[in-house]
C-alpha cells in the first residue's frame, strides 16, 4: 500500500467515525508530523473545502471560484501572532520566492481568525509585509466560522496576559488546493522549507500536472 493511499483511507476512516469536524484537523496536525509533503490522490479528500464568504484586503468580496485555476496555499492565523503565523507566512514567501515563474501558478491565502481586530485595512498592512502576492482574507465572525468549518480547521479564543487581552489558538497547517480547489496536501512549518518547496514543484511540474 503507498503511503498516500493509506493517507486517503485512513482519512476516510476519520470523517465516518468522527462526528465532529475538529478530528480532521487535529489528525492532520499529529500526521503532517509523520507523513507531509505526502501529495494525495486526485480525488482529494471528502470533506474539505466548500462554500466561502470572504473579503480580501482590497474590500473584493470572494467565494470559492474566485481562485480556481491557481495552487491555493491556505494558512489560517491572526495578525496579532507572536511566532506561528509570521514563520508560515515567512516560509510561504521564501517558497514563492524560489520557485521562480512557478510562483505564479500560486495563490497564497491567509485567513484571520480573529475577524474582529483584522479588518480589511489591517490585513493590508500585515500581508503586503510579507509579500506582494499575499491575499489577506477577513469577514464576519459567522464568515470566518463558516470557512474555518469547511476546512476542518480548529480556532479558539485563549485569554492572555499580554497587552493584547487574547490570542488565537488555531490550526497551524498549510492547506494545499490544487487548480480545482480540491485540497491534495499539507506543508508543515517545522519540516524543512525544501521539503515543502518539492510538495509544491509536485503541482507544477509538467509530467503531474494538477
Ligand atoms: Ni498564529
Amino acid at each position: 500500500m503507498t503511503p498516500s493511499r493509506r493517507l486517503l483511507i485512513t482519512t476516510g476512516f476519520t470523517i465516518s467515525s468522527g462526528a465532529l469536524g475538529f478530528a480532521i484537523s487535529e489528525w492532520i496536525e499529529r500526521r503532517t508530523i509523520a507523513t507531509s509533503g505526502a501529495t494525495l490522490p486526485l480525488r482529494g479528500i471528502p470533506g474539505i473545502g466548500g462554500p466561502v464568504r470572504l473579503t480580501d484586503h482590497r474590500r473584493v468580496r470572494v467565494d470559492e471560484t474566485t481562485f480556481q485555476g491557481k495552487i491555493q496555499l491556505v494558512f489560517f492565523g491572526f495578525t496579532s501572532c507572536p511566532d506561528v503565523c509570521p514563520t508560515a507566512l515567512n516560509l510561504i514567501s521564501d517558497l514563492l520566492d524560489r520557485l521562480g515563474p512557478d510562483a505564479a501558478a500560486f495563490q497564497p491565502l491567509f485567513i484571520t481568525v480573529d475577524p474582529e481586530r483584522d479588518t480589511t485595512e489591517v490585513m493590508a498592512r500585515y500581508v503586503e509585509a510579507f509579500h506582494p502576492s499575499i491575499v489577506g482574507l477577513t469577514g464576519t465572525v459567522e464568515e470566518i466560522e463558516g470557512v474555518a468549518s469547511a476546512f476542518r480547521a480548529y480556532f479558539k479564543k485563549v485569554p492572555s496576559q499580554s497587552g493584547l487581552g487574547y490570542v488565537m489558538d488555531h490550526t497551524a497547517t498549510i492547506y494545499v488546493l490544487d487548480r480545482q480547489g480540491v485540497f491534495r496536501a499539507t506543508l508543515d512549518i517545522h519540516e524543512s522549507p525544501d521539503t515543502s518547496l518539492e510538495v509544491l514543484r509536485r503541482f507544477t511540474a509538467p509530467a503531474r500536472g494538477s
